[in-house]
């Protein structure tokens, strides 16, 4: 029982909701159905675009999942800016980023409020993905690991056991996000392997189940190798996401 590849694009702070549905098109058109049977994908807009690509997934009957960036973690109330995760269920949305690093450096998101988040996702029935990820600096002076883990446990502290083994994990190292540098597929599966252990020593059936995404200038030439690392179960993609012949590309990736 092997786990099913999780390809999901983040769409970040990017289009509006006439090009994000011009994208969701063309991308559909760029792939076949085939391109589903082995292989999972999400899509996630910004929030003022979800309920347009909603609309157009379900009258074409598409096969991408639907996805958000981010979420609070109450389910409704005097927050200001914020949209609940009970919203976003009403949207159809599977799948909701929590704690990516942008979220956590411009924002100050701190793992106990990204553990938060995940358990609000759970509790209304969609799937967190978690982020984890360390600095340049912290790789550099061998801290990697040790931050990695750390993240892992306090960001998924308070899931239920369940939850646990059906939770997706994202390992997106800082520097590799948006610069061109991608972590070398051994690097990635080295940190993916050691989460893999963390969480079996959190929960032990979690541990075979959890899909473990690797994101940071994931594209269609560096996939491949990626894809075929042992822990490593999927990509988070963010700029190569934007264009509808690389995301299918990246996609299709078996096919390449
Ligand atoms: P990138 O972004 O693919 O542009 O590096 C990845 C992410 O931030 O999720």
């Amino acid at each position: 029982m092997g786990r099913i590849p999780l390809i999901s694009g983040n769409w970040k702070m990017n289009l509006n909701h006439f090009e994000a549905i011009q994208l969701l098109q063309k991308l559909s058109y760029e792939l076949r159905s085939h391109n589903f049977d082995s292989v999972e994908v999400s899509v996630h807009p910004p929030f003022t675009n979800i309920r347009s690509i909603q609309t157009v997934i379900d009258a074409d009957r598409m096969l991408f999942k639907l996805g958000a960036q981010n979420c609070h973690f109450e389910p409704s109330g005097a927050f200001t800016g914020e949209v609940s995760p009970a919203m976003l269920k009403k949207l159809d949305v599977d799948f909701v980023i929590v704690g990516h690093s942008e979220r956590r450096g411009l924002f100050g998101e701190a793992n106990e409020m990204v553990a938060a988040k995940a358990s609000a996702v759970f509790s209304h029935g969609m799937v967190p993905i978690v982020c984890v990820g360390e600095s340049l600096e912290e790789r550099e002076n061998g801290q990697a690991e040790v931050v990695v883990e750390a993240q892992i446990r306090e960001s998924l502290a308070g899931l239920k056991r369940d939850e646990m083994s059906n939770v997706v994990v994202a390992y997106e190292p800082i520097w590799a996000i948006g610069t061109g540098a991608t972590a070398s597929p051994s690097d990635a599966q080295e940190m993916c392997s050691h989460i893999r252990s963390t969480l079996a020593s959190m929960h032990a059936p979690a541990a075979e189940k959890v899909r473990i995404q690797y994101g940071g200038s994931v594209n269609a030439s560096n996939v491949n190798e990626l894809m075929s690392m042992p822990d490593v179960d999927g990509a988070l993609v963010g700029g190569a996401s934007l264009e509808a012949a690389s995301f299918a590309r990246i996609v299709g990736y078996e096919d390449a």
